[in-house]
């Protein structure tokens, strides 16, 4: 991508989208004023958004808008309050967010947890508030495994029963790509100042039960003998969950299949202390050097604190500059967002997910305010 003009579809959701969306929008704005780019945004709705004005969670003009466009920035969608009465197909986290990630290949999903050095008193784990060292990737396989294997249905068997049946299907090729993601993220990180050395990559699998598994970690071990640099660890996905909480400091890249992905990268979250903090990157294959993809916050539409002004917007901005590094290779804008949030966490601006009380240097800030701090940063 040699032009200078970024098309962006900015597809904000329900609950928190749309407040948390505002602020990324806010931010984008302060890039382009300070750096010599462009970004064309153009809002759309998703989720019971889409269902609300056009009868579907994804209408086909926001379907169009995102095959137009060089990056998805998404909000969240799914408000469970209004799933009776819907059908499983229809419901947004099927009929968008999935088919999004389906329609656009989207492989590979990449789930930065950092803990904050100012943050640790939000961090679960008592003795990494002290220490401090969270910096973990997960990258997480994301169109295949249960989640889209066949057969899959709720079919009627004998004696009135029902049986429910999910499938589980990788080929060696859909390992091989995921796992190159993996250990060329690894290298990468490994080229960040204060990271760790040498860089590591923690596999994921079920090995002594699933034949998943087995495939898996020969695959995994296969493709590490192309990054000498980089160590390669394997661990059962039990242990894996009980480790994050234990030692979080071992891990560096975290390879796992969709399921234990999901799984395991909210387990991760929860050790950044909110998933206010925790952006996303959904990516496909990389085509004349540019990837499509779709960025997102990993937590949902929060609706209980939706349209208070009250919810976290930096993990919709750390996703706006996953999208600036990942899709537009500009990684100076994205640096100057790294180092805008960080200044307006210096100085003391929290929204109620990382404030605490008992610091007095500190100042609850609304979603709005945190943009404002942020985008005056820049
Ligand atoms: C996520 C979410 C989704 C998933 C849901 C909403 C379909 O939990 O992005 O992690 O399971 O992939
Ligand atoms: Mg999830």
């Amino acid at each position: 991508m040699n032009h200078q003009i970024f098309k962006i579809a900015a597809l904000a959701g329900d609950g928190i989208g749309p407040e948390v969306m505002r602020e990324a929008i806010k931010v984008l704005r302060a890039v382009e004023s300070k750096f010599r780019i462009r970004f064309t945004i153009t809002e759309a709705a998703v989720g019971w958004a889409g269902i609300d004005a056009a009868g579907h969670a994804l209408p086909a003009d926001t379907l169009a808008l995102c095959r137009q466009s060089d990056a998805i920035l998404f909000g969240s969608v799914g408000l469970p309050q209004r799933d009776p009465g819907i059908s499983k197909e229809a419901r947004p986290e099927r009929a968008a967010l999935m088919r999004l990630r389906q329609e656009f290949q989207l492989f590979a999903n990449l789930r930065p947890v950092k803990l904050w050095p100012e943050l640790g008193h939000v961090c679960p784990v008592i003795s990494q508030r002290r220490s401090a060292g969270i910096d973990i990737l997960v990258v997480r396989e994301l169109i295949g495994g249960l989640y889209f294997g066949t057969p899959k249905g709720i079919d009627p068997i004998e004696g009135g029963q029902r049986r429910a049946v999910d499938t589980m299907v990788y080929t060696t090729g859909e390992i091989e790509r995921i796992a190159q993601v993996a250990f060329q993220a690894a290298e990468k990180r490994a080229g960040y100042p204060g990271s760790r050395q040498p860089p590591k990559v923690t596999s994921i699998d079920k090995m002594n039960v699933l034949e998943n598994g087995i495939l898996w970690r020969e695959v995994v071990t296969e493709v590490a003998q192309q990054y000498p640099r980089v160590t390669l660890e394997h661990m059962l996905v039990d242990n894996a969950a009980m480790q994050l909480m234990l030692r979080p400091s071992q891990f560096d890249v975290v390879l796992c299949e969709n399921l234990f992905g999901d799984i395991l990268s909210d387990e991760a979250a929860a050790l950044a202390g909110s998933l206010g903090m925790v952006p996303s990157a959904s990516l496909g294959a990389t085509k004349g050097g540019c990837v499509f993809g779709l960025y997102e916050p990993a937590g949902g539409t929060a609706p209980d604190i939706a349209g208070t002004n009250s919810a976290n917007p930096i993990a919709q901005i750390l996703s706006a500059a996953m999208m600036l590094d990942f899709s537009f290779k500009l990684s100076a804008p994205r640096d100057a967002i790294l180092t805008a949030i960080a200044q307006a966490i210096a100085a003391g601006n929290r929204t109620g997910d990382i404030h605490d009380a008992s610091d007095t240097a500190c100042k609850k800030v609304s979603t709005s305010q945190m943009g404002d701090a942020i985008a005056a940063a820049i």
